[in-house]
């Protein structure tokens, strides 16, 4: 299993936070954000980790995370051109995974769970991780039957959301991943979507799903970014 890190995108909902740097690079209480998605990682046994961030910042981050040495692991670093959408950066990691399959995982989510027994039960096709929220509206909802643990759908930031259930930031996938990627279609943002990826897997009934025990949040807007740093305090 690989591991990729997405931290690229231009952080617009944090500005002018993000105006000199890079959105993975704030402080979530008291380390750069992007430890946090980092030590998921490393926390589920993944020892090879590729890091996609976007241009003006990639030597940033080597800076702060070295060869991974210090982390016990290896780091890759590979460059976004332009903010073209998840599905996209993660298509950039496909000579890195190789034959393997991977673990992709926001720079801006941080979760309490450990996700190892998940990652070293996979088998093939996808498997996602759902947390109840209140504003599901925010984020990819999926709508699931639970009698019989199916995904019916996912809806990226739907005006009225079927469930409460947001889809959060990490997903297992097989190597066929970067074959469904070469078939999508730019959304009406313009952006390859991870939800039309992760919808193939539905389509197939090929996707699987746990819901978090632990806390999550992401850190992509001022409050969630406050609320993050604020989780992770009182819990440390
Ligand atoms: C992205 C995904 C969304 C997911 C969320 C989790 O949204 O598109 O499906 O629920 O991350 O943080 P973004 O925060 O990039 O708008």
């Amino acid at each position: 299993m690989k591991g990729v890190i997405l931290a690229g995108g231009t952080g617009s909902r944090l500005y002018p936070l993000t105006k000199v740097t890079n959105k993975h690079l704030l402080p979530v209480y008291d380390k750069p954000m992007i430890y946090y998605p980092l030590q998921t990682l490393i926390d589920a046994g993944i020892k090879e980790i590729m890091i996609v961030s976007g241009h003006g910042h990639a030597g940033h981050f080597l800076e702060l995370l070295g060869s991974g040495a210090d982390f016990g692991v290896k780091f890759t670093y590979e460059i976004q051109d332009e903010a073209g959408g998840i599905a996209q950066a993660l298509g950039l990691a496909k000579d890195f995974v190789d034959n393997d399959n991977v673990t992709v995982i926001l720079g801006d989510n941080i979760y309490q769970d450990n996700f190892k027994d998940a990652i070293q039960s996979f088998t093939n096709g996808a498997h996602i991780f759902l947390k109840a929220v209140t504003d599901a509206n925010r984020f990819g909802v999926a709508e699931v039957d639970m009698s019989n643990c199916h995904v019916l759908g996912i809806e990226e930031k739907p005006l009225r959301p079927k469930s409460n259930f947001a889809v959060t930031g990490l997903y297992i996938y097989s190597n066929d991943v970067f074959d469904v990627i070469k078939t999508l279609k730019p959304s009406g943002r313009g952006e390859l979507e991870i939800t039309d990826v992760n919808n193939h897997y539905v389509k197939e009934g090929q996707m699987k799903f746990t819901v978090l025990d632990g806390y999550w949040s992401d850190a992509g807007t001022f409050e969630s970014l406050l609320r993050a740093g604020t989780i992770v305090r009182q819990h440390r």
